[in-house]
């Protein structure tokens, strides 16, 4: 029997402005913009093989088989894609992070930007950028950044076609850091899925979404002119605003924890005596704390000191999603 596998690889993404609710959430069309970095020392490689002898689609995570909720979300997207395209074939999908799985980092948007070119590939479907974000938007909203470089921006659209990221400087442009303080290292109690169905239960939604137009911006053109005393601000105010509508959810969505807090108060204080930090927390109790090349080992230092974080991951600015290697086996 012959097979034919494709391999990609992709990195995570933390948001700078974050996406926070769908305007669409079958086709996962958001209520704003956002933008982020792709975190270059963290990332996953993902095989896709197309077998005739499968009769399903088939999932291996770090080694271990699955048979629940997660491959049926992957199987559904595949059927998605199948759909779209026009295409046949079950797929056996094998795929592995870099990183620890219990760290709490959200891995789809590193997962789904490396399947979708695995799987763009493996079917031919010869698509440019811009639509391979479209496809990995389908499985998770933030993986749409994921497939450009460096820094990227996810302009809203209103059509499936028009909801893509692009990326708005290069990962050399520069030279950030991110520290991510581990506080804990239990699954979330609330996927974002779930979170993002609940955002507009929140009577501050419609503001956030409101002013979204104006944080993007600043968070652009702070990055575009390396201005870290802007993007401090503007980072850590869209956190707390997201934050915000988390808590003010019906019901509500609490994704800090006490350590959390602590992290955030440090920051603040640090920053005042002149280092470069500025947090800001995905759906999670993680920090992730941006700092610069000149600052971010002092960073470093000072997270590890605070009682409660269990472990602090760093990463650079990081490349696009990218094709590793194709091989076919008769
Ligand atoms: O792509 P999702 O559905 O995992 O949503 C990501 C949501 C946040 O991480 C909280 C914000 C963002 O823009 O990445």
């Amino acid at each position: 029997m012959k097979t034919y596998s494709v391999t990609a690889k992709a990195h995570p993404n933390i948001a700078f402005i974050k996406y926070w609710g769908n305007q669409d959430s079958s086709l996962r069309l958001p209520s704003n913009g956002s933008i982020s970095m792709n975190l270059a020392n963290l990332s996953t490689t993902t095989t896709a093989t197309i077998n005739p002898d499968l009769r399903n689609d088939q999932l291996e995570l770090n080694g271990s088989t699955q048979t629940g909720p997660i491959l049926r979300r992957i199987q559904q997207y595949l059927d998605l894609i199948r759909k779209m395209y026009k295409r046949d074939g079950f797929l056996e999908i094998k795929s592995k992070n870099d990183f620890p799985i219990s760290a709490g980092i959200a891995s789809s948007a590193s997962a789904f930007a490396a399947l979708s070119t695995a799987v763009a590939n493996l079917y031919d479907l010869h698509l440019e950028q811009k639509e391979l974000s479209t496809i990995a938007r389908l499985g998770s909203g933030s993986a749409c950044r994921s497939i450009p470089s460096g820094y990227c921006e996810w302009k809203t659209g209103s059509r499936h076609e028009e909801s893509f990221a692009i990326s708005i400087a290069p990962e050399h442009h520069w030279h950030l850091w991110n520290c991510i303080a581990v506080v804990e290292s239990n699954p979330k109690e609330v996927s974002s899925t779930k979170g993002h169905n609940k955002a507009d239960s929140s009577p501050l939604q419609q503001a956030r979404i409101l002013d979204a137009p104006h944080r993007l911006d600043i968070c652009r053109n702070a990055i575009i002119k390396k201005d870290f005393g802007a993007l401090s601000e503007i980072i850590e105010l869209d956190s707390n605003i997201m934050h915000a509508v988390m808590m003010t959810s019906k019901p509500p969505i609490m994704y800090w924890q006490p350590t959390s807090l602590l992290i955030m108060q440090e920051v603040m204080k640090i920053r005042q005596k002149g280092v470069a930090a500025a947090y800001t927390l995905d759906a999670g109790s993680n920090v992730h704390v941006i700092s610069t090349e000149k600052n971010y080992k002092k960073v470093d230092e000072i997270l590890q000191g605070i009682p409660g974080v269990v472990e602090v991951l760093k990463s650079p600015t990081g490349s696009g999603a990218s094709l590793i290697q194709s091989t076919s086996t008769n």
